[in-house]
């Protein structure tokens, strides 16, 4: 049997390398996003769900402005596509019993230990209004899958699992790694925190591992899915930037350099105690670096 994918936010950094990743292991791949698709309405979900009746949809489509929740306009617009929608694509795959994969963030806990929050960990409140849009999100989803027992949802059949990512980094759009390598081949010196400690996560992997999640059909429920190890901003920039040969100076700064309205934990690490684990942030580094170099050489 073909495998159909529907992949929902198709446009972003996730979103396509989930596509890619499906083609790649011959399945076929739709994706959507604005414009085809509004997750906050349930009209257009049933829509398109009903029009390709994939066997599994990944909904990566999210407000992922960190800065931008914490304003009242962004907040509203956030506590619809990260806490109303996740809950209205679940519902039409229920109904048409896809198999689902939720899209979810390290931000959700309010700062970790240094050794990480498991799968089975209950949130306390979400450290900014992002994280707590997103957890917002994660309750819905839950509440569709039936409920939780321990970090494993009641619902057997659709498949539905929630996963949670975070540092996410890929070649196809803006994100941490892109600017930071921009702003050093601009200006030969990048200032990067030292007091931010995350799991570094390549989206090619990510989306590997959630091709592999369908394929396997692991049970449902939450799972946390991130590059193995943790690490500052300040020492994923430098491997960054040594690895793509750019000589720049990495200056080493704190979180209080930077006054921002969403507050960030210091430390904010996720550990997966329930999957095959995936290569360490340094391998994916090093894969991200191969993967820009290929592209502009043309190759
Ligand atoms: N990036 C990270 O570091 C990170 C870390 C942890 C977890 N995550 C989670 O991983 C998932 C994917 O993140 P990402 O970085 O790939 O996100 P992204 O690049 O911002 O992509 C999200 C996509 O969703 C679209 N979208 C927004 N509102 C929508 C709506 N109402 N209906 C349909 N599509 C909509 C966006 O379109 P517009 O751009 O036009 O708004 C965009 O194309 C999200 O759930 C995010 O919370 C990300």
């Amino acid at each position: 049997m073909t495998h159909k994918l529907l992949v929902i936010g198709s446009r972003g950094l996730l979103g396509q390398a989930c596509l890619a990743s499906a083609i790649a292991h011959e399945w076929e791949g739709v994706g959507v996003d604005v414009g085809e698709i509004d997750i906050t309405d349930a009209a257009s979900v049933e829509a398109v769900i009903a029009r390709e009746q994939p066997s599994a949809v990944i909904n990566c489509a999210a407000y992922t402005d960190v800065e931008g929740a914490e304003t009242p306009d962004g907040r509203a617009i956030a506590d619809r596509v990260n806490g109303e929608g996740p809950g209205i694509v679940a519902h039409a795959c229920l109904r048409h019993k896809s198999a689902f994969i939720h899209l979810s963030t390290d931000y959700i806990f309010n700062g970790t230990s240094e050794s990480g929050a498991e799968e089975a960990d209950v949130p306390s409140e979400p450290m900014n209004a992002y994280g707590a849009t997103k957890r917002a999100g994660e309750i819905a989803v839950t509440n569709v899958a039936g409920g939780l027992i321990g970090s494993h949802f009641q619902c057997v059949e659709p498949q539905i699992c929630l996963v949670r990512t975070s540092w996410l980094f890929g070649a196809s759009a803006k994100n941490f790694v892109s600017k930071v390598a921009d702003r050093a081949r601009a200006e030969g010196t990048v200032s990067v925190v030292t007091d931010e400690i995350g799991c570094p996560t390549y989206v090619r992997d990510l989306a590997e591992c959630l091709i592999w999640m369908l394929e396997a059909e692991s049970r449902s429920g939450i799972y946390h899915v991130v590059g193995l190890g943790s690490c500052s901003r300040f020492e994923f920039a430098d491997a960054v930037l040594k690895g793509l040969g750019i000589p720049a100076t990495v200056t080493p700064t704190t979180l209080d350099a930077f006054p921002r309205k969403a507050k960030i934990a210091h430390v904010s690490v996720l550990k997966n105690t329930k999957l095959p684990k995936l290569r360490t942030w340094q391998e994916m580094v090093q894969g991200y670096c191969e993967e820009v170099g290929r592209e502009r050489s043309g190759f």
